[in-house]
Formats: structure tokens, C-alpha cells, sequence
């Protein structure tokens, strides 16, 4: 339990905003979502660009049915722990709903709350035009911001359930101006979520920043996935675009079960799972505890 399997601790380059922005039309980026430490380390091991403390931990680790109810201090609580984990990686915090949508002063105060509290090194936050000043304002207080447009789960309720966006001629319109504006604000990176391929193409041949895709196609500068989904760990449903690249929730139910087996038929633990006696031959008996 205490080996943390990250080899030696000779020291690693960190990936940088300004590395992460020069990937534009290059090597794609390598994203993913993480909430604890010990993710944070194998996934940094696996050698992802960037890790995302998404507000979707509302979702995969506290079992809400939206993202909404996640706040400020639980996205600093858990960057805080995913920083210790990241060797290399990037590591961005999301905002949560209601932390920047308010007003651009209470965006800056929140980005900079969780930039301090968090251990953040950007922030990213949903919204298009109607946010571009918010973003304008962050970025003007030397916080990196990595936009979201496309399907954004805050606006759940709005949109009716988790959608897929951009689908007509005026709706892809809508979403390409999005992109523009953030881009305009100063954002260094851009997730497109759920939009169709020839949609997030378009709009990363037009944007000069990187594009992050997630249901959006191979068209894009990089990916980004729910950890628990590319790990097969989310059983409550699968969306299309999430490709499980393991199954490791088979393999904790799998471990779990032959443990429970193996507590109960008393062949755990074994003797090399277990201290070496003290030598003072004390009966069994005596021990379970009949003497005084
Ligand atoms: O919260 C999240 O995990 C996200 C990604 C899916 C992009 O916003």
C-alpha cells in the first residue's frame, strides 16, 4: 500500500501553459480527468499532457445526477490532492456552477481563489459569447483560462438533458461564434464537447488556439475523457464517445470478490502476509481468553 510505484524521483519537466498552446496543429494533447492523488500518479506515469479536476466529480465520485452541486472548496479540496500526483501533467481546475457566472468580478475572485487554494495552474470554465468578458477579466489577472463550449453540463436543464449541440446550420453557427469569442478573451485552450467531427474541425482549422475534444471527433488538436469512463470504472451508464480502454471496475469486483472468499475460508492472510510470532508460545486458548 505504501509503494506508490513513481520509480525514481529524479525531477520532471512540468507541461506549461505556453508548451500546452504550441501544440496547435501538432502533437495531439493528452487529457484526462482526475480527483485523488494515487489516479494523479498512474495516470502521469501513463504520461497524459494534462489532468482536469472536473466539477463532473459530482457525478462519478459523489453520485449526483449533474454536475450543479459542486462547489469551489470541494474542486480546491480534490486539485489539491491531484497537484501532489502530478509529476508532468498540467493540472486544471473547473469552475463550478455559480462560481463565475455571476458577474466577471466574482469569476476573477473565484479563479483566483482556486488558483491559491487549489494548486491550479489554469482554470476552465463553460460558456460562449455571453462569457467572454468573464474570461477577458481572468486572464487579464495572469490566470490561464481553457474555454468549454459545445454541450456544457452546467446547462443541463437548459438544454434539456446532456445533448449532443451544433447539429443544424444555426445551431453550428451559434457554437462557432462561441468558440471565436473565448478565443478572443485570451482562453490559451478550448474543449468542444459533444459537438459533430466536421463541426469541431471547422472550428479548429478557424481557432489558433488548441482544441480539446470529447464526443467531437478525431479532428481536434486533443482529447480529453472522464478517467473513470477510459478505465471502465463508471458502470451507472456509457455515453458513445467514451471509449473504455480497460476494464478495471470487472477487475476491483473480481479482486474484491476473492478476497471476501479468501477472509472467509481463513486463507487470508497467508504467512507471508503476516508478522513473525513473538515467540512466547502463549496457548491459543489462553489467548482467546480463558485465563485471567
Ligand atoms: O467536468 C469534466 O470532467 C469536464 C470534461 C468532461 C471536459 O468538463
Amino acid at each position: 500500500m505504501y509503494g506508490n510505484g513513481q520509480g525514481s524521483a529524479a525531477p520532471v519537466r512540468k507541461v506549461t501553459v505556453p508548451a500546452l498552446r504550441s501544440r496547435k496543429g501538432a502533437k495531439p494533447i493528452a487529457m484526462v480527468t482526475a480527483y485523488d492523488v494515487t489516479m494523479a500518479r498512474l495516470l502521469d506515469e501513463g504520461g497524459v499532457d494534462a489532468m482536469l479536476v472536473g466539477d463532473s466529480l459530482g457525478m462519478v465520485v459523489q453520485g449526483h445526477a449533474t454536475t450543479l452541486p459542486v462547489t469551489v472548496d470541494e474542486i480546491c479540496y480534490h486539485g489539491r490532492a491531484v497537484a501532489r500526483g502530478a509529476r508532468r501533467a498540467h493540472v486544471v481546475g473547473d469552475m463550478p456552477f455559480m462560481s463565475f457566472q455571476v458577474s466577471p468580478a466574482q469569476a476573477v475572485e473565484n479563479a483566483g481563489k482556486m488558483m491559491k487554494e487549489g494548486a491550479f495552474e489554469s482554470v476552465k470554465l463553460e460558456g460562449g459569447e455571453e462569457f467572454a468578458e468573464h474570461v477577458r477579466r481572468i486572464v487579464a489577472a495572469g490566470i490561464p483560462v481553457m474555454g468549454h463550449v459545445g454541450l456544457m453540463p452546467q446547462s443541463v436543464h437548459a438544454m434539456g438533458g446532456f445533448r449532443v449541440q451544433g447539429k443544424g446550420v444555426d445551431d453550428a453557427r451559434r457554437v462557432l461564434d462561441d468558440a471565436r469569442a473565448i478565443e478572443d478573451a485570451g482562453a490559451f485552450a478550448l474543449v468542444l464537447e459533444a459537438i459533430p467531427p466536421d463541426l469541431a474541425a471547422e472550428i479548429t482549422a478557424t481557432v489558433s488556439i488548441p482544441t480539446i475534444g470529447i464526443g467531437a471527433g478525431a479532428g481536434c488538436d486533443g482529447q480529453v475523457l472522464v478517467c473513470y469512463d477510459l478505465l471502465g470504472m463508471f458502470r451507472d451508464f456509457a455515453p458513445r464517445f467514451a471509449k473504455r480502454f480497460a476494464e478495471v471496475g470487472n477487475t476491483i469486483v473480481e479482486a474484491t470478490q476473492q478476497y471476501v472468499a479468501e477472509v472467509g475460508e481463513r486463507s487470508f492472510p497467508a504467512d507471508e502476509h503476516t508478522f513473525k510470532p513473538n515467540g512466547f508460545g502463549v496457548p491459543v486458548a489462553d489467548i482467546a481468553g480463558g485465563t485471567q
